[in-house]
């Protein structure tokens, strides 16, 4: 089978990883990848946005499938357009990816189809929104609409705060994205992210993880994409992910089909698990970035069957996915200065001897390669340090061994990821 992957962050260095030791694949090509997916694919040099060029590449290459990584391509309708061209791709349809695009819809879509969520109202009017807040205990929970990149959420305790934040999300603190604002019921519990592939009608559990979205120490600072991810999540039992599917995953992918606009591709549930239950804090429609790289790790069943049978319909002749015991931790080596402004260019070292070590793989986010062949930071987010291991504890020392091979003194990690796990074993 031949594969284009769509892409060139970590998470896609992490998919074609692992569709690379599929016995099924013959090629894999990837738009743009990187100079780390060079090593297992052939690389174009196309941006995620070129509908027309991916188009026309996965169409000229005559590839069996296409799996898309990020989400800006999938709001921008490119499943749709593959589709129409006759290709099998893994990602949802424009329609379906407003479970994303729209935090409006999507809210409005829970509602809908009684999938437990915050209670919330929507707003492009100041004073409305700020009379809104009286319905609320603090803290206060203000979100942009539209993508912001995972930075368009805002929680604050003090009233006075929250109304100068309603001002200024609608006057475009987040552009175009924060002209409408959702306030939401702050939930109090311990976040959670379950996975799933659906094919537009059977939906299969494909994992569940937690990470880390603030930038510094002990959950303190900005947000950002994520510092870092773990999988198996203590707190994800066996029941916790069978209430989930159940009450959340399956009316998910029901309601949307219902809608006209099945999901093909993987569902990424963030839950806050309350005390009445797992509630939806947001659905994302795309591999978690860096969450997929602990999940690649994990995943012992051959991928890519799954990610086809995704594409074509046949979810509902698959067998579930088979794991390893073994957990697996990423942490994130990022340029000092994310998620602010950051240098790119410095050289990095050492990741040859951490990749050598047993039990990790350097997956690349933000590289280069300068005139040298010295590899270089190119990102925010640069470097994904993965590592699994018998039990927790091994996996984490071992990634942390394997950060410390690394020579990247523009660099940083968090030295706390998986903490909350460690500290309930
Ligand atoms: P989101 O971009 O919607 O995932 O929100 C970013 C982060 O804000 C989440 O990971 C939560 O930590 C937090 N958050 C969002 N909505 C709520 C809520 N209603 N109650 C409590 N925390 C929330
Ligand atoms: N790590 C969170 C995300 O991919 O949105």
């Amino acid at each position: 089978m031949k594969v284009l992957v769509v892409g060139s962050g970590g998470r896609e260095h992490a998919l074609v990883w692992k569709i690379a030791q599929s016995p099924e694949v013959t090629a894999i090509l990837a738009a743009p990848g990187s100079a780390a997916i060079s090593e297992l694919a052939t690389c174009h040099d196309l941006s995620v946005s070129d509908l027309d060029g991916l188009v026309e590449l996965a169409r000229r290459e005559a590839v069996d499938l296409v799996v898309v990584g990020p989400e800006n391509p999938l709001c921008d309708g490119l499943a749709d357009r593959l589709r129409q061209a006759g290709i099998a791709t893994f990602g949802p349809s424009k329609l379906a990816a407003r479970l994303e695009t729209s935090k409006a819809f999507a809210k409005d879509f829970y509602a809908r189809h009684n999938v437990p969520s915050a209670r919330y109202g929507t707003f492009s009017d100041a004073a409305e929104a700020k009379a809104f807040l009286d319905q609320f205990e603090p803290p206060y929970v203000l979100k942009a609409d539209g993508l912001a990149a995972g930075k368009g959420v805002v929680i604050v305790s003090d009233r006075a705060e929250a109304e100068s934040e309603v001002d200024a999300f609608l006057s475009g603190k987040f552009g175009d994205a924060s002209r409408t604002l959702v306030i939401e019921e702050f939930m109090a519990g311990e976040e959670v992210s379950i996975f799933a592939l659906c094919d537009g009608d059977t939906v299969l559990y494909c994992g569940a993880a937690q990470d880390h979205k603030r930038v510094g120490e002990g959950d303190a600072g900005p947000n950002t994409g994520g510092m870092g991810a773990y999988s198996p999540a203590p707190i994800a039992t066996p029941a916790l992910i069978e209430t989930t599917m159940k009450t959340i995953v399956e009316p998910v992918a029901r309601g949307l089909a219902a809608e006209g606009s099945p999901f093909q591709g993987v569902l990424f549930a963030g839950l806050m698990v309350t005390a009445e239950g797992p509630k939806v804090v947001e659905f994302n429609i795309r591999f978690g970035d860096p969450e997929c790289q602990v999940l690649m790790m994990r995943i012992e069943t051959d991928i890519l069957p799954y990610l086809q049978a995704t594409a074509t319909g046949k979810l509902a002749d698959m067998p579930a996915l088979s794991w390893t015991a073994e957990p697996a931790i990423t942490v994130v080596m990022a340029a000092k200065g994310y998620p602010g402004s950051y240098e790119k260019g410095s050289v990095i070292g050492g990741v040859e001897a951490a990749n050598k070590m047993e039990g990790v793989v350097v997956f690349e986010a933000g590289t280069a390669r300068n005139a040298d062949g010295e590899r270089t930071a190119n990102g925010g987010r640069v470097l994904n340090v993965t590592a699994s291991g018998e039990t927790l504890h091994y996996a984490v020392d071992r990634a942390y061994a394997a950060v410390d091979e690394i020579d990247w003194p523009e660099g940083f990690c968090r030295r706390d990821i998986a903490w909350r796990a460690l500290k309930t074993h």
